[in-house]
């Protein structure tokens, strides 16, 4: 529980020196066990320690710790729907939220996009924060994705664990940055739903490498 503590303070800090989160924006979670570990809310990461971290049940209920973060409905919501995911990002990052402002799916503008599950990162309709509307919506996005924009606000990243949630952050934003780059310059050329069928195949291989 300990060690579950120190990666999510790891992982928020990590947020925040990417240049994803700043201040109090953004949150995390983690599964442990049968229960989820969540970021506190409204504690600056700079501020956060292990032991701020709340532990709920899957329903919400406050187990131990503090106010969990506002938004541990979609946190409880996407842990207790989607088995195979075992972290929770959620990001306020300068480019996944301009394309969320601008209310855009991400098309599979650069190959990549298939690393959050599909051809497209879709974005939700807007929901003010904390309410059990914008999670419904942010499950309906991340429907067989692993990635999801959330309208006027920012965005979601799930993984198996911290690590893969963080790094499908990291690159979502990325996307994000080319997409607006590449509207500011022209009309983008988008990749057919063959040619991403075809990276998607070449993904299975590429796992089974590395
Ligand atoms: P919390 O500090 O309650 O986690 O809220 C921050 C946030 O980003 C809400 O969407």
């Amino acid at each position: 529980m300990n060690e579950l503590r120190a990666a999510l303070l790891h992982t928020s800090r990590r947020m925040v020196e990417l240049g994803l989160n700043r201040g109090t924006a953004g949150n995390a979670s983690v599964r442990c066990g049968d229960n989820i570990l969540i970021t506190p809310s409204a504690l600056p990461v700079s501020e956060m320690g292990g032991q701020d971290m709340v532990l709920l049940a899957t329903d919400g209920k406050v187990l131990q710790g503090g106010k969990p973060s506002s938004e541990w409905r979609f946190h409880c919501d996407i842990l207790k729907a989607r088995g195979e995911i075992g972290a929770v990002l959620h990001m306020h990052s300068p480019f996944a939220t301009t394309m969320a402002c601008l209310r855009r799916n991400v098309p599979a503008v650069h190959y990549m996009v298939a690393m959050a599950g599909g051809s497209d990162i879709r974005c939700t309709p807007y929901s003010v924060f904390g309410e059990q509307e914008l999670s419904e919506h942010a499950l309906e996005a991340l429907r067989d994705r692993k990635a999801c924009l959330l309208g006027n606000h920012g965005m979601i990243a799930l993984g198996r664990d911290l690590d893969e949630a963080l790094s499908i952050a990291v690159e979502v934003e990325f996307l994000c940055e080319i997409y607006w780059r590449t509207l500011q310059a022209g009309a983008p050329h988008i990749l057919s739903a063959q040619q991403m069928h075809d990276v998607k195949e070449k993904f299975v291989e590429y796992k089974k490498c590395s």
